[in-house]
């Protein structure tokens, strides 16, 4: 059961590090006033957050404005690659700001061209055509169509799509249709019979299944068929690089068979890179690890390390078919030149490498943590700057929601930013720019909450 955060303030020990500093209660008295006020004017689904107030970010520190300062390990939400705030998106976005002009719709604008084409630059040269919208769910819609109306070109009846149970997409109808978790999918009601999921191949139903992992694709979706489904009518399959909530990446074989099997079939493969991208992964795109080559990419998030801006890239021919892909704000030039800025910090300044170095690291520290309490914590997957602790309830397989919203409040008070997964995992996905001992004295307080949770309990 997830833990409601109420608003008291909590009483803290005085802590200053290099990269941190606790120095009142938690929340701060005065930033109370403003989350409840937030709780008061919105919907409940927007409050469930550690309540910390951001008052302002900087590379890879959060700070209240009373004093306390944070360690931030979730770049907001796999956005602030580059670190928060960085110098050169700043005057970016000033300089957009100080020539007048703030959006134009897709009417053509310098700064609107220059993104593009550095974005293609750096993307494989097979991607040829972009189209730019606003969030990460659009891009996983527009490639929705973008595969039906590719294999309606086919065969009329060739619009199936293919997705993973647990995968995330966004939370539009159709992107959390693509989606494979069914919690929160009731209210869809008419369900697109289209959709099909395949299990995700976590290593534990891979090693139940007794198969190696390209059988296992080809079991499963042999099963599909069994089921009914006509393999001829399959007109694409989206994946993201890793699943989310527990960073799960697939295994190599089975993206052999999988990519092998698509193309056999004329079967378009999208990756959804929204939260993958741009180096999260210790290289640029999640995809490269596997040595593939998909048809359709969907970016979003860390594109720009700051404000909204989406892009799906892909082949001309494929991408380039629906005179209605466009959208208000997709292409907006203050955001198009913070994602140029964004792009070019992140090739300067090598955090691509920053990020597999720093994770080699990060993946040491916590399977270290993992020995010592191998009890509770059942599973750690990590590559690049991005990792998941598993924790289970002790003696069983069931996840420890609760023990991790109190393990990352507790870290919280002592000036550590989580992501909250709500899934009985923590994440971790600091600014790709953290100084590694800014990374390991983190997990020292995660390591540090857990003994104190653990003792108060007196487990
Ligand atoms: C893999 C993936 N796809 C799509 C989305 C949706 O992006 P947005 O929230 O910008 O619509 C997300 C967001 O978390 C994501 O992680």
């Amino acid at each position: 059961m997830k833990i409601h955060y109420d608003l008291v303030p909590q009483q803290t020990k005085y802590i200053e590090t290099k990269h941190r500093k606790i120095c009142t209660p938690i929340p701060h008295p005065t930033t109370i006033e403003v989350i409840k006020d937030l709780r008061l004017y919105e919907t409940g689904s927007m409050h469930d957050q550690l309540p910390i107030l951001w008052d302002s970010a900087k590379d890879y520190q959060i700070f209240d404005g009373c004093g306390n300062c944070f360690i931030d390990l979730t770049s907001t939400i796999f956005v602030a690659n580059i670190g928060h705030s960085h110098p050169k998106v700043i005057e970016a976005i000033e300089q957009s700001c100080k020539k007048n002009l703030v959006n134009n719709y897709y009417y053509p604008s310098y700064e609107r061209r220059d993104f593009v084409k550095k974005l293609l630059e750096i993307t494989p040269p097979h991607l040829d055509k972009c189209i730019l919208y606003t969030t990460g769910s659009e891009t996983t819609e527009a490639s929705f169509k973008i595969m039906r109306q590719n294999g309606k070109k086919i065969n009329d009846e060739k619009i199936v799509i293919i997705s993973f149970d647990g995968s995330f997409h966004g939370k539009t109808t159709g992107s959390q249709q693509l989606g494979g978790k069914p919690a929160g999918k009731e209210w869809i009601v008419n369900h697109d019979k289209d959709i099909y999921h395949l299990p995700f191949p976590t290593k534990w139903y891979l090693e139940d299944s007794g198969l190696k992992a390209d059988e296992l694709f080809l079991r499963d979706i042999k099963k599909l068929q069994d089921n009914g489904l006509n393999l001829a009518n399959v007109a694409g399959i989206i994946m993201e690089p890793y699943q989310g909530w527990g960073a799960l990446f697939y295994p190599q074989e089975y993206i052999d068979a999988m990519t092998k099997w698509a193309k056999e079939n004329q079967v378009l493969i999208t990756i959804d890179e929204v939260q993958a991208g741009f180096g999260r992964t210790g290289k640029l795109f999640g995809f490269e690890h596997y040595g593939m080559q998909p048809d359709i990419v969907c970016m979003g998030k860390a594109i720009s390390s700051s404000l909204p801006l989406s892009a799906i890239i892909g082949r001309a021919e494929i991408i380039n078919i629906d005179p209605s892909m466009n959208s208000t704000h997709g292409g907006n030039p203050v955001a198009c030149s913070a994602s140029l800025a964004s792009l070019n910090v992140l090739i300067d300044e090598d955090l691509v490498e920053q990020s597999f170095q720093k994770g080699k690291i990060l993946e040491k520290e916590l399977l270290k943590w993992q020995s010592e309490f191998p009890d509770i914590i059942s599973y750690v997957s990590s590559k690049g700057l991005v990792a998941a602790v598993f924790f289970v309830k002790k003696g069983t397989e069931e996840f420890d929601i609760e023990l991790v919203d109190e393990l990352i409040y507790k870290a919280m008070l002592k000036g550590v930013n989580s992501v909250r997964t709500l899934s009985g995992t923590i994440k971790i996905g600091s600014p790709l720019s953290i100084p590694i001992d800014a990374l390991v004295e983190a997990i020292e307080v995660y390591k540090e909450c857990l003994v104190e949770i653990l003792e108060e309990k007196n487990v």
